[in-house]
């Protein structure tokens, strides 16, 4: 077992990887135990649930409106929570993001934590204090920062998830590699196929070097002033393709951070041979979808909240393994998306 902590000015989080619910118990109320939950997670894990009240919601992205976070919350006062609730997130990240949105918001604010259920949440959701939902087809415009007490990462959990969902946990564990460690990311090339196979033990080595980069730039940046925009390398053209074509997260991530590193050789930030490195990697490792940049993807990122006063904070890649933040305004951007769109149009 290893524990990571994030100590910051906005709470404390202990990330505890490789643990089983056991381990957790301690740090758990005696009463007022609240566990958000999906359908699924109930129905695999349920058994492993704490004594304490659950509220389940339907699993999946669709889930995440305000609407679902009032209703949550009114479970909750019709269940006598009061200000000494603590709020359990059990689940992947589509359940931490409402959980911690409603610990936030409930009664001004109550305690909580996660049991981190997907690859894509122990490698990144879970992790940070970001909570948000969607407004429409904006996704996780209105949200808090607000540091989970701790996460417990089970790897065993794991090995009930779809395929599908295990590579859209690539996707996220392939960023972090890609944004700051070159040598992880060839450690993740080379282990994809024993992942993906539910080797465990090569999983945990490599969720545990991802976590570690995550957590080491939360500490710095732990509400997304400068330096935590990294962690988005790849989000902002995939949050359009996910609204878009409605697609796991992880693989609209995967197919973004391809985008992402077409514009940073564009733009001359970085050798084509390291686009070619990162996007052969990606494909060999089954992540990259066919998707095409839908027609509304310049509107839709000029309204993202990376963008401000008329351009977009971005992130590009200098090589693989080293990230950088560039701001990119609109009129460059429709050029690129012509450029990109055309050279797509080509290679078909
Ligand atoms: N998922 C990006 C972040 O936590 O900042």
């Amino acid at each position: 077992m290893n524990r990571i902590k994030i100590n910051s000015p906005e709470g404390d989080s202990l990330i505890i990887l490789g643990g089983t619910v056991d381990d957790i118990r301690t740090l758990l109320p005696q009463k007022g135990l609240f566990i958000i939950t999906d359908r699924n997670v109930q129905k695999f894990h349920g058994k492993k649930f704490p004594p304490g009240e659950v509220i389940a919601i339907e699993a999946g992205e669709n889930s995440k409106t305000l609407r679902v976070v009032e209703e949550i919350c009114g479970q909750m006062i019709r269940a006598g929570a009061d200000r000494s609730a603590f709020v359990l997130g059990f689940g992947g990240g589509v359940v931490c993001d409402i959980a911690g949105m409603v610990a936030s918001v409930y009664m001004r604010g109550v305690r909580h934590a996660f049991v981190s259920t997907t690859l894509l949440s122990q490698v990144d959701a879970s992790i940070g204090g970001k909570t948000g939902v969607n407004l429409g087809e904006y996704k996780n415009t209105i949200g808090t920062f607000r540091q989970p007490e701790f996460v417990l990462c089970d790897h065993a959990m794991l090995t009930t998830l779809p395929e599908t969902e295990m590579r859209s946990g690539m996707g996220e564990l392939f960023k972090h590699a890609i944004i700051r460690d070159r040598n992880l990311f060839f450690d993740i090339s080379a282990s994809a196929g024993q992942i993906m196979e539910g080797d465990m033990a090569v999983a945990a080595s490599l969720i545990l070097r991802a976590a570690r980069i995550k957590a080491g730039v939360v500490r710095r940046d732990p509400l997304e002033k400068g330096q935590r925009r990294i962690l988005n390398f790849g989000h902002t053209f995939g949050h359009v393709i996910e609204t878009h074509y409605g697609i796991p997260h992880g693989l609209a991530v995967a197919r973004g951070m391809t985008v992402a590193a077409e514009l940073s050789a564009w733009k001359g930030e970085m050798a084509h041979t390291e686009l070619i490195l990162m996007q052969g990697a990606l494909e060999d490792a089954g992540l990259l979808t066919a998707h095409q940049l839908p027609a509304e993807v310049v509107r839709m990122i000029s309204r993202d909240k990376k963008s401000e006063s008329g351009s977009v904070n971005f992130v590009l890649l200098r090589s693989v393994g080293r990230a950088v933040i560039r701001r990119i305004s609109i009129s460059e951007l429709e050029q690129f998306v012509s450029y990109y769109n055309e050279k797509e149009s080509q290679s078909q």
